[in-house]
């Protein structure tokens, strides 16, 4: 996880973003971001607002106005601790909407109208009622990449960072684990217990291949390769290491491999090359997240100046989803 203290002059700006991300940036984008930061750490002060954003941020907005950098899980924990007025969460939807479900007296704004993200969209609520009624009494583990009322149906979420750990918390050999197939299939294996699972994937981390894996070492053979589970696990098996983005950057920083390649959304690429002077990172752009994508300084500084895109939870979902996240958080 990574904090930030808000710079609030262009030209401080352009200096600080300068010194952190020459290497990975050109010097005429760091010069048009710089305004564009400084403006909004002015009203993020103003407005009494918190920025939350995830390690996918491209790198001048995460390097710049985030006030908190990290993982889903980390992000959570900062989106219900927080006491400012509004939260802006530079993610995607479910990540603002878990913000909104854990500190609900606060305004949630998403900088994009739309924000979804495949996981999340291949499941419905009715979804999970179907295979509870199908399968009587097995807990239900959701991801949290999916929605509100997606949550709601569950007895507990969980994150790539806690995954394996929340469903070894539960007294029970089987579990119902919802949605995503390879998170689901990469669990089963780290716990040895059965996982009844669904068929969403990530757009993204389902591209990566075991031939994408064997090309790159032939190319490159001192490469060390990191995968996000949400990768098919015949990829997860012949990769050196795999985590959630805070613990791939953090496997970046304790290790001392000449070159990494990360199987996962390209800009955190960029952002550990920033981070990791030293270290050479191969990236694997052919395949971005159009969600995480919709995001830019432009758009968080419009979510600022109008208040927008607001993001609203039912009540009687919210509490329901609560109760599913708080499980999730009290879990150690
Ligand atoms: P983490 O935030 O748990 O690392 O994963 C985020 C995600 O959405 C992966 O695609």
């Amino acid at each position: 996880m990574h904090t930030l203290t808000p710079i609030e002059t262009a030209h401080d700006m352009y200096l600080h973003l300068r010194a952190t991300l020459r290497d990975v940036v050109p010097d005429v984008e760091l010069r048009y971001k710089a305004g564009l930061a400084a403006e909004i750490n002015v009203l993020k002060r103003e407005r009494n607002a918190i920025i939350l954003g995830h390690n996918y941020m491209e790198p001048a907005l995460f390097h710049s106005v985030a006030d908190v950098g990290g993982d889903s899980l980390e992000l959570s924990r900062q989106a219900a601790a927080t006491d400012r007025d509004i939260i802006v969460f530079c993610g995607v939807r479910f990540m603002a909407e878990t913000a909104k479900i854990l500190n609900p007296t606060r305004t949630g704004l998403l900088p994009s109208a739309h924000g979804g993200r495949s996981v999340a969209d291949g499941i419905t609520a009715a979804d999970v009622r179907a295979l509870r009624a199908q399968h009587p009494g097995v807990p239900v583990v959701t991801y949290i990449n999916t929605s509100a009322e997606v949550k709601a149906e569950s007895d507990i979420i969980c994150t790539s960072g806690n995954a394996a750990r929340i469903v070894n918390s539960l007294d029970t050999d089987t579990v119902i684990f919802l949605p995503d197939e390879y998170l689901a299939g990469n669990v089963a294996r780290e716990t040895g217990k059965t996982l009844i699972g669904w068929t969403a994937r990530c757009e993204v981390h389902d591209k990566f291949t075991v031939e994408d894996v064997a090309s790159v070492r032939a190319q490159f053979p001192d490469t060390v390769i990191l995968a996000h589970p949400e990768c098919r696990p015949e990829v997860v098996d012949v990769v050196d290491f795999t985590g959630s983005t805070s613990a791939m950057i953090n496997y970046v920083e304790r290790t001392k491999a000449p070159r990494y390649l990360l199987l996962t959304e390209c800009s955190m690429g960029d952002n550990i090359a920033a981070a990791n002077p030293g270290k050479e990172m191969l990236r694997l752009c052919s395949v971005r997240c159009p969600h995480m994508n919709e995001i830019t300084l432009e758009e968080t500084l419009a979510a600022l100046q109008h208040t927008q895109y607001v993001i609203d939870v039912p009540e009687d979902v919210r509490l329901r989803a609560h109760q599913a996240l708080s499980r999730m958080l009290a879990v150690k």
